[in-house]
Parts: structure tokens; C-alpha cells; sequence
């Protein structure tokens, strides 16, 4: 009797602590599993940056400790920004609301509006707040007056260049693209060193071969479409653009593998020490000045040089930040939008990782020109740089383009064969889309 009370009471003790043991584990597997419990969860996607990307998370780590209720979780697409498209409208399309924040190329804003995938930010900035940023994206970024994402870094075509070697035997930056020839044979045939390459540029057949050859078109008074939006792609202006470019590889100034090659590859084959000049984005300044940098100190940029009678031009690149219009935190996604857009955080993404602000007043900051000297001259280029065009159906004209260039500079067809045929094409999706 006795014997069965105290196994009675021992199995209600085991019993009460067995439960107690899985309530509790269970509430550790929880907190264990989200460390943050409570917290929303924001989920930002953007390319991958090149150079010192720490920055960006430490940037925000701070936007987490001003908001201790949201964790942000960064998830990083692939640098080409035809790869990161091909994500995005995958994702998009099929209503996805894996991720609330993402960081779009400049060309995708009209397509991605008119989706519908985008949330309209009209409302979050103040007319005084949108004055501060520079107008060429801001005019990208508003689709049929509504403004559907923010310019978060500005990019421009620029021109790289060994500032040692030009200095070596007195030359200057030059101002034409017949000069830049002239420098580099003067300088190939004095170092005598065959592994020295004169001109690198993306050459691949991707977005960033269009964004290169705009310069050379714009620089020669073409254009891809006229002032009312037709086609003019097979002018003489832009033929004769095209052939030279094509004529830099056949005269050996600029290599083969530029056909292959894209901003990544050409930073790479500069920052080894084996190139004159470079067409890129300002991305590369800070990577090349870095304490690691094979040519620390020894890197002047300039302006794109231009054809005689015609203006040096930059194309308008960049990245914008938009809301997913499927978010479920929009909230979240808003307060996170304005902390990247505060003058602090572009500053310190400016000077950390070299990612040049969209918002313009930081251009006269004495610590960032201090360190960047070139940054005063960035400003007048990126208030003139020249967009592609701004059109929901520009992903189709970019692959018309593509094309074309790619044939061209491959010597697969000439100049003037291959650009009547683009002529055609665009003019086709032009009348197509109204
Ligand atoms: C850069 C520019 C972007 C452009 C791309 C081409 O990322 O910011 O606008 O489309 O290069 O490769």
C-alpha cells in the first residue's frame, strides 16, 4: 500500500517534470531558431558590391540598433545586372514576397511600374527632400508621375589612366579618342613591354557593352533614339562610332579579350598594372587606392574623351531602392528606405565603399572631396550623363543592341550592315509599343 502511494507520487513527479522538460525545450528551440524573437524581419536583395561590402553591413547594423524591432537579412544576387533582372522579374512575376527592399538598375524602373511589382514612394519625400537628388535618375525613377523607387548610388561612365606613365614621358589625359590612340602607341612603343595593353572597356555581350559604346556614339553626336523616340541607330555618326571601336581591336590598342570582358574583369586587368587606359565605373577609384593596391597613387580619371566637333559624354548608370509591392512590411521597409537615403549613411557608403551619392549636397563635403579629389568633377558629369532610354520596353531595345554591338566589335558583320538591321528591329518594337 505505502510502496504503491510512493510510486504514485514518483510518477506524477516524473510525469510533471517530463512535460516541464518539453514546454521549456520547446520555448529554447524557439528562441534558438530566431534568436530575435519579436522582431520583423526585413529582407533586402541587392547585387553584389564590389570592393569593401563590410561597410554596407555595417551600415546596416546601425539602422538595426536605431530600430531594435526589425533585423534585416541581406541576400546578394550576382553582380551582372542582366543575371540580377532575370532574377527579379522570375520572382516578381510569380508574386513573390520573399524579400520587401530591393536594389534596382536604373533601366528597370518603367518595366518593373508598369508590372505592378513596385510600391509607389510618392508620399515618403517632401518636394525639398527630392530636390536633393540628382534629376537624371529621378526622372527614371517616376513612371506616369509616380515615384516607384530612389536613386540610391549614381554611376557615370569615366575614363581610368596611369597617371605615372603619362607623366613619365609629359603627356595629358586626352580629350580625344584619336589622342588616347596616340598615347598609347607612343607609350607601348617606349615601355617595349608587350604584356601592356592601351585601352580596356566592357566589350561582352551584355548591358554594360551599351552603356560603353553609348560614349562613343554620344561622343560622336549619335544617338539611339531622335528627340521624339525613333530610332536613328544607323546614322553615319554612329556607324563610324561603332567601326572605331572595332578598329581599337584590330590595332591592337585594345585586346581581343575585351569581346569578353566586363567591368569586373577590366578593374582586375588595370588594377594588375597591365593597362594605359580603362573605361569604367567610379566604383574602381577606391579599390585601386586601396593600402593592398599593386597601383596605389598612380591612377588619374577624367572625363570619356570624344570625337573631334562633338561633346564627351557619360552614360547614366545606377542603383535605385524600391519597396516589393507584395511586401508584408511595408512599414519597416519605408523606415529602412529613409535611413539609406540620410546624408550620413550615403556619405559613409561614399568614403567606405566608393559608391557615389545620389543625393548632391554631399558632393561639396570637405572630407569626401579630401579623399576623393575627383568628386567635384563627378558632379558636373552625372548632372549632364546621358540615360539610355527611359521606356517600360527598353529591355527589348537593349537586346537589339546587344546584338548589334557584340557583331560588331566581334567582326562578325560590319558597322553598317549590322546597324541597318538594328534600325529595323527598333523601329518594330517602337511601333509595337505605341
Ligand atoms: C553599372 C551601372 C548600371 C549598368 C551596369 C551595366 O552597374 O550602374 O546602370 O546597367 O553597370 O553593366
Amino acid at each position: 500500500m505505502y510502496n504503491m502511494r510512493i510510486s504514485k507520487s514518483i510518477k506524477s513527479t516524473l510525469l510533471f517534470s517530463f512535460a516541464f522538460i518539453i514546454i521549456f525545450s520547446i520555448f529554447l528551440l524557439a528562441c534558438g531558431n530566431n534568436k530575435d524573437f519579436g522582431k520583423t524581419k526585413l529582407v533586402f536583395k541587392h547585387g553584389k558590391i564590389a570592393g569593401e561590402s563590410k561597410y554596407l553591413t555595417d551600415l546596416i547594423t546601425q539602422f538595426e540598433s536605431e530600430n531594435p524591432n526589425i533585423e534585416v537579412v541581406e541576400e546578394v544576387l550576382p553582380a551582372i545586372t542582366d543575371q540580377q533582372r532575370q532574377f527579379y522579374i522570375t520572382s516578381l512575376e510569380s508574386g513573390s514576397d520573399d524579400f520587401d527592399v530591393l536594389s534596382m538598375d536604373v533601366i528597370w524602373i518603367p518595366e518593373f511600374a508598369r508590372a505592378g511589382w513596385l510600391e509607389d514612394l510618392t508620399a515618403l519625400f517632401s518636394k525639398d527632400e527630392i530636390q536633393l537628388f540628382f534629376p537624371g535618375p529621378l526622372r527614371a525613377d517616376t513612371y506616369q508621375g509616380k515615384l516607384y523607387a530612389m536613386p540610391w548610388y549614381v554611376d557615370a561612365g569615366v575614363l581610368y589612366y596611369r597617371k605615372d606613365l603619362l607623366g613619365k614621358y609629359f603627356l595629358s589625359p586626352p580629350k580625344t579618342f584619336n589622342e588616347l590612340k596616340n598615347i598609347c602607341r607612343i607609350i607601348k612603343r617606349q615601355e617595349r613591354n608587350s604584356k601592356l595593353y592601351g585601352f580596356v572597356w566592357q566589350g561582352k555581350q551584355y548591358e554594360g557593352l551599351i552603356c560603353a559604346a553609348l560614349e562613343f556614339i554620344e561622343g560622336n553626336c549619335g544617338h539611339i533614339l531622335d528627340a521624339d523616340g525613333n530610332p536613328i541607330i544607323n546614322s553615319p555618326q554612329v556607324i563610324n562610332a561603332m567601326s572605331f571601336m572595332r578598329s581599337l581591336i584590330d590595332s591592337g590598342i585594345t585586346p581581343e579579350y575585351v569581346t569578353t570582358a566586363d567591368e569586373e574583369m577590366t578593374r582586375h586587368s588595370f588594377g594588375n598594372g597591365n593597362v594605359i587606359f580603362m573605361r569604367n565605373w567610379p566604383y574602381a577609384y577606391n579599390i585601386f587606392n586601396a593600402e593592398d593596391s599593386k597601383i596605389k597613387g598612380k591612377v588619374g580619371v577624367c572625363i570619356m574623351p570624344h570625337f573631334d566637333n562633338c561633346p564627351s559624354a557619360a552614360t547614366l548608370g545606377g542603383w535605385q531602392l524600391g519597396i516589393n509591392k507584395m511586401s508584408k512590411h511595408k512599414k519597416e521597409a519605408q523606415k529602412f528606405i529613409s535611413f539609406m537615403f540620410r546624408y550620413e549613411s550615403q556619405k559613409y557608403l561614399a568614403l567606405n565603399v566608393g559608391l557615389k551619392p545620389s543625393r548632391r549636397d554631399i558632393y561639396t563635403d570637405e572630407t569626401l572631396k579630401d579623399k576623393q579629389p575627383f568628386i567635384s568633377d563627378l558632379y558636373d558629369i552625372l548632372m549632364k550623363a546621358v540615360p539610355r532610354p527611359i521606356t517600360p520596353y527598353y529591355p527589348q531595345i537593349s537586346q537589339v543592341l546587344q546584338t548589334s554591338f557584340s557583331e560588331i566589335i566581334t567582326g562578325s558583320k560590319s558597322a553598317e550592315e549590322s546597324l541597318n538591321e538594328a534600325q529595323g528591329k527598333l523601329a518594330e518594337i517602337i511601333s509595337r509599343s505605341g
